[in-house]
């Protein structure tokens, strides 16, 4: 089979050039092969397998193309890199490799294109084109891996067991590519990862946060991490999330499993945002659940604080996988902090003034904080399902009205500390923060609103009560 037209962008013709001046086959290969026949659109990355020396090929590209871009070459690997636009090429020569049982680092021999391939991590990654002038653009799928695209099936070239074993981070990758493709991981693979699991251990945390990424990006972010919790490699990873499987059952009175709800509410909000971090919020949502879960004969199950729990044990979490601990780290914690404000605000009619402390609190992420809130409802009860809904279509109502009116989001103080000083002769001291708590709530409570004149009146009031003397008098 000829796939001429994956290879229309002029680099290839000059790749092909370039490896003919230096007497040698090469062949765009993985990711950019497998997504043209998907369709997925125009991949920015290109692998290029040359059957000798990659790094001599990348330097002759670089000098025919016309912006004469910059090697990068990493040594230890044996790979070549240059950007061409916002293309990024690898090049690499075709290796024979066995890697030893104690060390990632693999003993690297000259081979043929079809010991490289067999060397790749899935049947789907190891089609390559053809780039000789001769052959250009036929396929060489020595491992049937169209048939494998077609039936949507994720398979290693080899023995799963010797596949994975090369490189565990590809356990994660096939789970990340069942997310991402909606495929599904071979039986002998499946059982190969859960075998093998444990060796994520010797996996970086920063390979491990892309592939999550990526499965949570995908469009049904659940069928990654029931894979991952099947095969045991959530436990590894994000043990917060295992804790949270189960149902207590205790004089009749049961809890819901708070690992599936997770997931639910993840694949809800997929539905309503790419907001990558906003999906990682929604996945560590109730992840203080699990150490705050308590039972009394009362009241039954409860979680009382899971909120401030869950929002210190995303900072732990962030840090023990390497992931920034930045404003999206905050924005996780806010979002977790506060993720079940608006739920009590459903349950009846939100009063105005409510609503602007919601609103008060949430600041800029009050929108992100009610998608959030909206997938949070897993009721199976149509009833409630359609009164939650309906309930938080009017508190988001609500929010417009009063942001128009009030203009509470990033609140400033209508008056400043230092009017209040000035007003009644004061140095730095507790009055004033008293006064400008007085206005904040008052305005929050809906008993002023948001403006200078009214303010003032009221700092005028309070500093009277507290036995101040206006300046003025
Ligand atoms: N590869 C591999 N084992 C790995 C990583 C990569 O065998 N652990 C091979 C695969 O053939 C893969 C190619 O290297 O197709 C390029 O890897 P990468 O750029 O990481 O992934 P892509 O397959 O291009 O997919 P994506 O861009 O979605 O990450």
């Amino acid at each position: 089979m000829n796939y001429k037209e994956a290879l229309q962008h002029p680099l290839f013709k000059i790749i092909s050039k370039s490896a003919k001046e230096l007497g040698l086959d090469s062949y765009v290969i993985g990711g950019f092969v497998r997504d043209f026949i998907l369709k997925r659109g125009d991949a920015k990355d290109i692998d290029i397998v040359a059957i000798g020396d990659g790094i001599k090929l990348a330097k002759q590209v670089a000098k025919q193309l016309p912006n004469k871009p910059k090697v990068q070459v990493f040594k230890t690997y044996g790979t070549a890199m240059l950007r061409y636009g916002d293309i990024e090429i690898e090049f690499v020569g075709a290796r024979k490799e066995s890697y030893t049982q104690d060390s990632r680092n693999p003993s690297v021999e000259n081979g043929t294109l079809e010991d490289d391939q067999k060397r790749r991590d899935f049947t789907i990654n190891a089609l390559a084109l053809n780039l000789s002038e001769a052959n250009f653009g036929d396929i060489l799928d020595p491992f049937n891996g169209i048939e494998d695209l077609q039936n949507k099936i994720i398979k290693t070239p080899l023995n799963p067991d010797i596949t994975y074993s090369d490189d565990p981070l590809r356990m994660l990758r096939a789970i990340r590519f069942a997310s991402q493709l909606d495929f599904t991981i071979e039986k002998k693979s499946l059982e190969a990862i859960s075998n093998n699991s444990h060796r994520i251990k010797i996996i970086t945390n920063e390979r491990i946060v892309t592939e999550l990424h990526k499965i949570l990006e995908s469009k049904k972010p659940s069928k990654g991490f029931l894979l991952l919790e099947k095969t045991g490699l959530l436990d590894y990873i994000l043990p917060e999330l295992t804790a949270l499987k189960g149902i207590d059952e205790i004089e009749g009175q049961r809890h819901k499993d708070n690992f599936y709800h997770t997931l639910e509410v993840v694949d809800n909000i997929a539905l309503n945002t790419n907001n990558l971090w906003l999906r990682w919020a929604a996945l560590l949502h109730d992840i203080g659940k699990a150490p705050t879960k308590k039972f009394s004969k009362k009241v039954g199950w409860t979680f009382h604080g899971h909120e401030f729990e869950g929002s210190k044990m995303v900072y732990r979490l962030f840090k023990r996988l390497k992931m920034p601990l930045n404003d999206k780290m905050k924005f996780v914690q806010k979002m977790v902090f506060m993720s079940s404000r608006p739920i009590v605000l459903a349950d009846d009619m939100a009063t105005d003034s409510a609503v602007r402390r919601l609103v008060f609190d949430a600041g800029d992420y009050v929108d992100d904080l009610m998608t959030l809130c909206e997938a949070d409802i897993t009721t199976k009860n149509p009833k409630k399902f359609n009164k939650y809904h309906n309930n938080f279509k009017i508190v988001r109502d609500k929010i417009i009205e009063v942001e128009e009116r009030d203009h509470i989001r990033n609140f400033q103080p209508p008056i400043s500390g230092e009017e209040i000083m000035t007003a009644f002769n004061l140095k730095p001291s507790r009055e004033i923060g008293i006064i400008k708590e007085a206005i904040k709530e008052a305005i929050l409570e809906g008993d002023i609103p948001n403006e200078y004149e009214a303010a003032y009146k009221l700092m005028l009031e309070k500093g009277k009560k507290l036995g101040l003397k206006n300046e003025k008098g």
